[in-house]
């Protein structure tokens, strides 16, 4: 059982950090660039911009990626391996307007997705804040790293965190875990 301090201790702090997320979000403006082939990425993309207030970019391949075909995962496998970039459809990006630059990728063949490459390939990501995140379903590997590897010469990679979809009981679950990530994140490094 706790303590009638610790408990008083614990309200603190939670305080704490809805001031400051309050702060954030007010004079931090954050963006979050990602890709999703099915809903799992987006979903989460959709509730850290409730929680952060962020701007939202969503990146798409000209050519639809999505296939019926049953060797579909070999496809996408050997797009990973060979190192491609599918073309982007159109984006409007002006990173001068953001202070948080959150990038997100699902794990595909143990690296980021094809068209996260395409994305590296297209933008040059300069003097920026970034935090770093993958979505998978076992193992991730190196895909932050191999991410990291492309961007830090000229940004500051603050946060790099997975996230495992398997391990996710319910939304609500999800929900909660992305609020201690921002929480953690921002009492981390800001
Ligand atoms: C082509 C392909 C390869 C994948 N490779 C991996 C992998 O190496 N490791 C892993 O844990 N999950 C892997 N996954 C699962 C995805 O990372 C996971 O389902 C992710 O949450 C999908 O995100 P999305 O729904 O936003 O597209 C792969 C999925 C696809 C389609």
């Amino acid at each position: 059982m706790l303590q009638k301090d610790q408990k008083l201790c614990i309200v603190k702090i939670a305080t704490i950090k809805k001031f400051i997320r309050i702060i954030i979000k007010k004079y931090m403006k954050s963006i979050i660039i990602y890709y999703s082939l099915t809903w799992f990425t987006k979903q989460v993309a959709e509730i850290i911009k409730k929680n952060l207030d962020s701007a939202l970019l969503e990146l798409k391949p000209l050519k639809e990626i999505n296939s019926k075909w049953v060797w579909k995962y070999f496809w996408w496998g050997k797009m990973v391996m060979m190192k491609e970039k599918p073309e982007l459809q159109e984006f409007n990006l002006d990173l001068s307007q953001y202070d948080i630059i959150i990038l997100w990728t699902p794990v595909w063949a143990f690296s980021y997705t094809p068209v996260i490459r395409s994305f590296f390939d297209q933008y040059v990501i300069k003097d920026k804040k970034i935090l770093l995140y993958c979505t998978h379903e076992w193992a991730y590997w190196k895909t932050l790293n191999q991410m990291e590897e492309k961007i830090k010469s000229w940004n500051i990679v603050m946060w790099k965190k997975d996230f495992n979809k398997n391990k996710l009981k319910n939304n609500d679950e999800l929900n909660k875990i992305i609020k201690k990530w921002l929480d953690d994140m921002i009492f981390i490094n800001l």
